[in-house]
């Protein structure tokens, strides 16, 4: 992956009646990712949508297809969504007792591999996978709902990662707003998701086109 600075709308709370029109306008608004969160009411208090949507999304759209994997035992579905599409998988570090051999399946799927951590773990949890991966996802709140605000100690993480990776992928999910994407830039974020800043507003093509302009200016 390049390192140029992304915008990643989270479809979590987008209008899920309206899901191909929703696509569509991140699309057109200048989007190249698209960020799937997926849930499974046990990692994460809360359920999303599994790989048979995943599939859906895929057909609909030329996209990078970014699965954020909040669910217990990744390892089981990490083949599930690499046959749904999706481009780059990103799996928690706090879900699994094999990180490394975790990083290595999802690679040999064919697809990018992402770790996450929640704010309160520590970047250390991390450290000895940074060689292997493709991406660091940065949890700036507390996985499991859109609409939370950014945990600002958040930040400091990334500081510290980036620090330690200069060229890796770093994605920050969670509370980032216009208001506050480039203090996320700033600290050494090049991928950002964008849940309800873009889909809670009227016009989330422009929305999302406000947003791509920002961080790449
Ligand atoms: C939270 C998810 C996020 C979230 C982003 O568990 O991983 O992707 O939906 O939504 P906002 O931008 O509203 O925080
Ligand atoms: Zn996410």
């Amino acid at each position: 992956m390049n390192r140029m600075n992304i915008i990643a709308p989270s479809l979590l709370n987008s209008d899920f009646l309206n899901l191909g029109q929703q696509v569509k306008a991140v699309e057109q608004g200048g989007a190249e990712w698209l960020h799937l969160d997926i849930m499974d009411g046990n990692f994460v208090p809360n359920i999303s949508f599994g790989p048979g949507i995943a599939a859906n999304i895929r057909k609909a759209s030329s996209l990078v297809i970014d699965c954020h994997l909040m669910i217990e035992k990744p390892e089981y579905f990490v083949p599930l969504f690499a046959k749904a599409g999706a481009n780059i998988i990103t799996v928690h570090a706090e879900s699994t007792r094999h990180l490394d051999r975790l990083v290595h399946q999802i690679q040999e799927c064919g697809c990018k591999a992402g770790v996450s951590i929640n704010p309160a773990t520590p970047i250390e949890a991390i450290i000895q996978v940074l060689e292997s991966v493709d991406m660091v996802l940065v949890m700036s709140v507390n996985p499991g709902f859109g609409g939370q605000s950014l945990i600002p100690y958040c930040l400091d993480k990334i500081k510290r990662l980036r620090a330690l990776a200069p060229s890796l992928d770093i994605q920050i999910d969670g509370g980032v707003k216009l208001d506050n994407i480039l203090a996320c830039k700033e600290a050494g974020a090049n991928s950002f998701v964008v849940g309800s800043a873009i889909f809670a507003t009227p016009d989330p093509e422009t929305t999302t086109r406000e947003f791509v302009r920002l961080v790449n200016t």
